[in-house]
């Protein structure tokens, strides 16, 4: 007889969730190294509204914004990625050290060392972990002033409830001298945002199914990936996009030695990704300690930067 397999806590939390009643996946684990390339392809595609938007935004008030920031510095940005937004803020802000943090360590690593090359005066700091814990700072930087910066509208990720807990992380993190840098996407019509999460290449679709292949990695399970559809729509009434990953057809997969059965057209939820009013946006600031001091919006009033201060 074989020993039963001790299961970690990683493989025991994605497992509660394939056998839940509506079955769920986190979103983190879109990203692997394959889900973050797919992730820089889907922020280049015409229908991707968010990343160009914020880019612009950041690139015309990087010096307003630098008004509000200390020099010499320490800015943490979780769920940095491909560490490129920093780039439009270096220059104005000038800090002395930077902690860009993601769960996708090998992707983050890349993304680190290329940066230390145009910026040879900055001293990178990456922390792979994951960003639902809180991020330790090494205590030698603890005296310098901190900052957060949020792009992308990943806060859209969370739940509400779990982004207050999340912005609260921030506060406590940033301390009463310091703020956050956070770019949030807007409520907007649906098939705008219909089209930018259901992209005509099917880069979408491909970032969306490569979770199943990432958990086949961590699970040593086999799901075809060939049996599932990708599938987002927008509910307006909760103002979020809902992404799920539908079986087309009936049939159990193998997981650590157990069986997950799906039924055709059952979904699994994958991701949210809400969508905010500025209204919305100074009520969870206050709400978590903040301020909210300026928002920064585009002509069309697409996505939102704004800059919250520790109150
Ligand atoms: N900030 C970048 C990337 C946004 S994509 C931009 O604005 O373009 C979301 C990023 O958050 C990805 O790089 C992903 O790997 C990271 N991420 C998602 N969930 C995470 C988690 N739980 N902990 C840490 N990083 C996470
Ligand atoms: C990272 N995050 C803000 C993206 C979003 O738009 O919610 C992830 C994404 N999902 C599908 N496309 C992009």
């Amino acid at each position: 007889m074989t020993n039963p397999l001790t299961l970690d806590e990683e493989q025991a939390a994605i497992l509660e969730g394939l056998r839940a009643e509506h079955k769920f996946i986190n979103p983190k684990y879109f990203y692997n190294h394959h889900g973050s390339k797919l992730f820089e392809q889907i922020t280049e595609l015409d229908e991707y509204y968010p990343t160009r938007t914020e880019r612009k935004i950041l690139q015309s008030r990087a010096n307003d914004i630098a008004q509000l920031i200390e020099p010499n510095s320490l800015i943490v940005e979780p769920g940095a990625g491909s560490c490129k937004k920093i780039e439009y803020l270096l220059e104005a802000l000038h800090p002395s050290v930077y902690v860009p943090q993601d769960v996708s360590a090998e992707f983050l690593q890349q993304s680190a060392q290329r940066l230390s090359k145009d910026y040879p005066w900055l001293d990178i700091v990456p922390v792979a972990s994951d960003f639902s814990d809180p991020i330790e700072i090494p205590r030698r930087l603890q005296k310098l002033r901190k900052y957060a910066f949020y792009p992308g509208s990943t806060i859209g990720n969370f739940e509400p409830a779990h982004a207050l807990n999340f912005l609260k992380q921030m506060r406590q993190l940033v301390g009463d001298t310091g703020g956050m840098i956070i770019g949030v996407d807007l409520h907007k019509d649906n098939e705008t945002l219909h089209a930018a999460y259901n992209d005509k290449k099917g880069i979408t679709a491909q970032f969306n199914l490569n979770t199943l292949s990432h958990i086949n990695e961590i699970l040593d399970s086999d799901f075809n990936i060939s049996n599932f559809e990708h599938v987002a729509l927008y509910n307006s009434e909760q103002q979020r996009i809902e992404m799920y990953l539908k079986s087309l057809k009936s049939g159990a997969y193998d997981v650590l030695g157990e069986k997950v059965s799906f039924e055709k057209d059952e979904l699994i939820h994958t991701e949210h990704s809400y969508k905010y009013t500025v209204d919305g946006i100074s009520r969870l600031a206050n709400a978590s300690g903040f301020t909210l001091e300026h928002s920064w919006l585009d002509e069309q009033e697409l996505f939102s930067v704004n800059y919250l201060q520790s109150a």
